[in-house]
């Protein structure tokens, strides 16, 4: 890459998620629509490659805590961005909920997500088990939009390599989501462990055997992000993720400014223009005093330096910490991390990504406090029988017998994709929501949110009474 003035001929494309990940990363995913609205024709004249601005945890906090319908955001924001194509994420057969749905409901949800304005579908599943993300692709591409396959990024040890995570890993992976029909392929660095040297071998190696459009997501936790991005970049990926400056750094992704600027007059150069950027930015800044109190300010530091020591991501820790908090063992959060790590090998090296990161963390803390394996979690227990897919590493048989003892799901873990084992939903929920819900999207909304939907769809319908009368 020359650092002199040269004509672009290969423009970095940037992915804007501060209307998604970015204030999920760090304002609790607390973003109001009203306040999207203002700056929502310029983001749109910025010349990015898609906007992030749906999925995820957005689903969830509208309703629980905006008061908002949350099919209503990408519809409102359609009518001021008209231009640049709108992304969600999308986590397979979990949807944006917390559990594997039926097809029915997995494919009623995907054509609704079409039908409201979603353009590309950023798909992953946590074991990277890509038979969890079949229904979704098929209903992606019959609507005519984007599959953009995820490969979730872990490691077995503190770079790429070892025993499972190695560069033919995630290669192969790759090919798998070509293989399935993906328009796109993204490395989904969650937990932000990529280094910026193991992402040069890993976009090297996946450019060379993959022609499609290659992406990369990374979150700034550990400090390594920006880095990881210039190597990336120099390596040929061809999108990268961003934040205007004040959603973006911490657990959020790098900041989309200094990418600009640090790309100016080089082949990769965005064309993106860094005054339009300044502006927004600042109009952000003037929103900041309703979203502060959101970010966590316990620290100096906006690095995590134990994601550099131990790869657990800092949700993650947070999870531990409160769970010890409540049986009053904080003083064992050491030996915690230690049991996670042998907890994550023995249950077949999954990456640590929601919800499997939950169950192992809230297993290990359990193997700590009152020995191993002897209260197990029915979450675990659905993870070794197969339900959430098939685990990088195979699961001893010693230890799959032990953790299935009269488990009332199933004794045997089952080998077929784990959507299979589940009956149809929409029916039966639409029955049993009845009157309250008047559409698709109220039926689909209660199916993911039981509770909190139910009373969401009487404030929005104003009625109080029971939903069962
Ligand atoms: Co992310």
């Amino acid at each position: 890459m020359k650092s002199k003035e040269t004509v672009p001929s290969n423009p970095v494309k940037i992915q804007d998620n501060t209307f998604r990940d970015g204030h999920q990363s760090i304002y609790a995913t607390r973003m109001k629509t009203e306040d999207m609205i203002p700056i929502a024709e310029e983001m749109d004249s910025c010349g990015f490659h898609a906007m992030e601005v749906w999925g995820g945890a957005t689903f969830d906090t509208m309703h629980r805590f905006l008061g908002e319908d949350p099919w209503m955001r990408p519809k409102i924001l359609k009518k001021y961005i008209t231009k640049t194509p709108f992304a969600m994420l999308i986590r397979g057969q979990n949807l944006v909920g917390y559990r594997h749905y039926a097809d029915d409901v997995v494919r009623a949800f995907v054509d609704k997500a079409c039908e409201i304005g979603i353009d590309v579908f950023r798909c992953f599943d946590a074991l990277n088990d890509f038979r969890n993300m079949e229904s979704c692709a098929e209903r992606i591409k019959a609507n005519g939009k984007q599959f953009q396959g995820a490969v979730c990024y872990s490691l077995t040890g503190v770079r790429l390599g070892g025993e499972v995570y190695t560069l033919e890993y995630f290669v192969k992976k790759a090919k798998e989501l070509e293989q399935m029909g993906a328009d796109a392929i993204c490395i989904k660095d969650m937990a932000g462990i990529l280094s910026p040297f193991d992402a040069y071998d890993l976009v090297s190696a996946i450019k060379k055997e993959i022609k499609l459009p290659l992406h990369l997501h990374s979150h700034y936790t550990s400090g390594m992000a920006s880095m990881t991005y210039l190597k990336a970049i120099e390596a040929g990926v061809d999108v990268v993720d961003t934040c205007l400056a004040p959603f973006a750094l911490r657990t959020s992704m790098p900041a989309i400014e200094p990418m600009v600027a640090a790309l100016r007059g080089t082949a990769r150069e965005t064309g993106i223009d860094l005054n339009k950027l300044l502006v927004l930015s600042e109009h952000l800044e003037s929103i900041a005093p309703k979203y502060n109190n959101f970010l966590s300010n316990n620290k100096l530091s906006i690095i995590d330096n134990g994601v550099l020591a131990h790869q657990i991501p800092g949700g993650m820790i947070s999870n531990l910490t409160g769970q010890l908090k409540e049986m009053n063992a904080l003083d064992r959060l050491g030996e915690i991390y230690e049991e996670v790590v042998q907890t994550r090998k023995e249950m077949g090296s999954p990456p640590l990504v929601t919800p499997v990161s939950q169950i192992i963390g809230a297993q290990a803390v359990l193997n700590v406090l009152f020995g191993r394996y002897v209260r197990i979690s029915n979450q675990l227990k659905d993870l070794v029988l197969g339900m959430y897919g098939k685990t990088p590493m195979p699961i001893d048989q010693e230890l799959t017998k032990k953790i299935l003892k009269n488990y009332k799901r199933g004794q045997e873990p089952i080998s077929g994709r784990p959507a299979d084992y589940l009956e149809p939903e929409m029916e039966a929920a639409a029955k049993n929501i009845g009157h309250l819900a008047r559409n698709d999207e109220d039926v689909l909304a209660y199916i993911l949110y039981p509770a909190t939907m139910e009373k969401f769809l009487q404030t929005k319908y104003g009625i109080s009474e029971s939903v069962s009368a």
